[in-house]
């Protein structure tokens, strides 16, 4: 079998393991048989994956014994909806589904947050495999258990805390993965670095561009997604349910981040390159408040600096900071920003609009 790393989920008995390895979606029957009693499982997927990977994992699910229901929707942001889901519902119950069954993702984040959703609802809740081909999906998206659906008002609005059973990540997907995708995805590797790991930001700096440029060994994508999961791992079961603020601190970068791909309408940035801006913006703030010196704040942007990023044309400072106002995190006109003390180490602060402006400031710069 192609296990390179298993990583525990430490989740008292809610735990799982993510497989990492190199042709795993074929070994997917074995996987289940560890895994999984009931034989229906629900193979949800984009057209996109579903026609490059939907087959393979059907196979393997059928010469295990199980009887796989594939079910494909388009790809995109806009499928991550309750009308998408109730769909997926109606396939479910025609194909008589019932609680002993599993609802399986087989894509990027989109499909996981979406599958994991209607899994954690379907029948008040079944049980849930994540198969993730997105690089942000493998370190980020699958790990952690939180599912949704977006509403017209606002992104992850109606979801879940939902765990899988467990998670298979065959990086040899990764060869299908457009390249844009792949860099953005990259973007939360370094932030996993900024906000725990100098080793994995040391790692980065050394192979970013090897990596970026697609033409890596599966033994090293396999040690750089483990070591990215075993990051998130620790922070989720330490505050599975982001309730001792511990969390949120894998949210460094996304509060402006989130920002700019709202006020672009969702289609200037991929999300990993908002938060890589995101993340420049942390940094000026950090420095200006006494926290991040000179030197850590050149070493976090010297690394972006090797992502190319679209630019902040046509966005008004305004904008920005009226979207962070309507945020959920703000109190009392302070936002609540995660910053750095140095690579590695980060703390949760109340930011002031005129620190955020800075932040603002600092990225135009960066772009040039
Ligand atoms: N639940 C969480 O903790 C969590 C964390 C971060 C992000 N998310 C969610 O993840 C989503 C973003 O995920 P994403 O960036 O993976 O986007 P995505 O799922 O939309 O995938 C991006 C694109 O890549 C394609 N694709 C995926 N894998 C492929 C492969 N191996 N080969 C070819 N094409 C492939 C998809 O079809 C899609 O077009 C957002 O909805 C976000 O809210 C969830
Ligand atoms: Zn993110």
């Amino acid at each position: 079998m192609g296990i390179l790393h298993a990583v525990q989920v430490d989740l008292g008995p809610r735990s799982y393991p993510v497989y990492v390895g190199h042709g795993l979606l074929g070994d997917l029957g074995e996987l289940f048989g560890r895994h999984v009693t009931g034989r229906k499982v629900a193979v949800v997927s984009d057209e996109n994956v579903a026609e490059l990977y939907m087959e393979e994992v059907v196979s393997s699910l059928v010469e295990a014994g199980y009887e796989p229901v594939p079910v494909v929707v388009p790809p995109g942001e806009s499928s991550k909806s309750l009308q998408l889901a109730d769909i997926i519902y109606g396939r479910l119950i025609r194909a008589r589904l019932d609680r002993g069954s599993t609802v399986t993702s087989l894509g990027g984040g989109m499909v996981g947050d979406l599958a994991g959703f209607v899994a954690a609802t379907f029948m008040r809740g079944i049980s849930f495999v994540q198969i993730p081909t997105s690089f942000l999906a493998f370190v980020d998206a699958s790990v952690g258990g939180k599912v949704a659906v977006n509403h017209r008002l606002g992104k992850n609005l109606i979801g879940a805390f939902h765990q899988p059973r467990f998670v298979a990540i065959d990086v040899s997907v990764l060869a299908t993965l457009p390249g844009r995708e792949l860099r953005a995805g990259l973007v939360e590797a370094v932030k996993h670095g900024v906000i725990r790991d100098e080793g994995l930001f040391g790692f980065l700096e050394e192979n970013l561009e090897e990596l970026a440029s697609g033409r890596t060994s599966p033994e090293l994508w396999a040690e750089l997604v483990a070591w990215n999961v075993r990051i998130k791992a620790d922070v989720v079961s330490r505050d599975e349910r982001e309730e001792s603020g511990l969390r949120m601190i894998l949210n460094y970068g996304h509060t402006l981040g989130h920002a700019l791909e709202a006020v672009t309408g969702y289609s200037r940035f991929l999300h990993g390159e908002a938060v890589a801006l995101g993340m420049v913006a942390a940094g000026a703030i950090a420095e200006r408040k006494g926290l991040l010196p000179p030197e850590e704040r050149a070493r976090q942007d010297g690394l972006l600096s090797k992502f190319s990023l679209p630019g902040l044309e046509e966005v008004s400072d305004d904008e920005v900071l009226e979207r962070i106002r309507s945020d959920k995190k703000v109190r009392e006109g302070r936002v609540r920003f995660v910053l750095a003390r140095h690579i590695g180490k980060v703390e949760v602060r109340d930011v002031r609009e005129d620190e955020v402006k800075v932040g603002l400031e600092a990225v135009r710069e960066f772009l040039g």
